[in-house]
C-alpha cells in the first residue's frame, strides 16, 4: 500500500479492490468466518484483554477490509437495557472502536460508526451511546469530530469484599 493510498481520505459504501488475483471487499462490513483471530488482536491492541468470548451482552461486529484483504479496524456495539443521556430503551452502544494507528485519519474510523449508526437507525433508535476513558484525548475529539456530545463523567469504585 503507497503512502498517497494511506493519505487518501475514505468514506461512504465499500469499494472493490485487487487483492492478488482476487477481487475483494475494502471498506465495513459484518465479522465473517476467519475473521476472528485478526478482530481479536484488534481487541486486544484497544483493551488489552478480548471480549468476542468474554462478553456477557450480545455484541455486533463491524470490521474495516483494507486493499491488502488485512482487517486494520473494527467497531462493535450492543444493545445496553439503557444508556447514561440516551432517550433509546434499550440503547444501542459504541461498546470498541479501533483503527491500528498506521491507519488513523483517513476516515475508517468514521465509516465504522457510520456502519454502527445505520444499524441502530434500522432497529427504530434515535440516539447511540458510548464513552472512553477521561484521559483518552483522542478518542475525546473522535468523538466529539462524529457529533458525539458528552453527557456525563463518571468515578467508577471497588470494595474488595473480604
Ligand atoms: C478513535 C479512532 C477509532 C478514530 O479512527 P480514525 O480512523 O483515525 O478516525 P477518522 O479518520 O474517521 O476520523 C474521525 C473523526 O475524528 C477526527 N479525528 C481523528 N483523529 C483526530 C485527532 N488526532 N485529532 C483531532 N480530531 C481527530 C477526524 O477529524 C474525524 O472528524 P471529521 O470527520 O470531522 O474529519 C482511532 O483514533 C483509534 O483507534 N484510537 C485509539 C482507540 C480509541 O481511542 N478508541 C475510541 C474510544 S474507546
Amino acid at each position: 500500500m503507497g503512502g498517497r493510498y494511506r493519505r487518501r481520505r475514505v468514506r461512504g459504501s465499500p469499494i472493490l479492490g485487487l487483492v492478488g488475483r482476487t477481487v475483494a471487499l475494502v471498506g465495513v462490513r459484518r465479522i465473517g468466518p476467519g475473521d476472528e483471530s485478526e478482530v481479536l488482536a484488534l481487541m486486544r491492541a484497544l483493551w488489552g484483554h478480548t471480549t468476542l468470548e468474554d462478553d456477557v451482552e450480545p455484541v455486533e461486529v463491524w470490521v474495516w477490509a483494507d486493499d491488502d484483504g488485512s482487517l486494520t479496524g473494527f467497531a462493535s456495539a450492543s444493545l445496553r437495557a439503557w444508556a447514561e443521556g440516551c432517550e433509546s430503551r434499550p440503547a444501542p452502544f459504541l461498546e470498541g472502536w479501533f483503527v491500528a494507528e498506521h491507519h488513523r485519519g483517513r476516515g475508517i474510523g468514521a465509516a465504522l460508526v457510520g456502519a454502527v449508526e445505520d444499524w441502530a437507525r434500522s432497529l427504530g433508535h434515535t440516539d447511540l451511546g458510548s464513552d472512553t476513558w477521561l484521559d483518552n484525548d483522542l478518542g475525546r475529539r473522535a468523538h466529539a469530530a462524529l457529533g458525539f456530545e458528552e453527557v456525563e463523567r463518571v468515578i467508577r469504585y471497588r470494595k474488595p469484599l473480604a
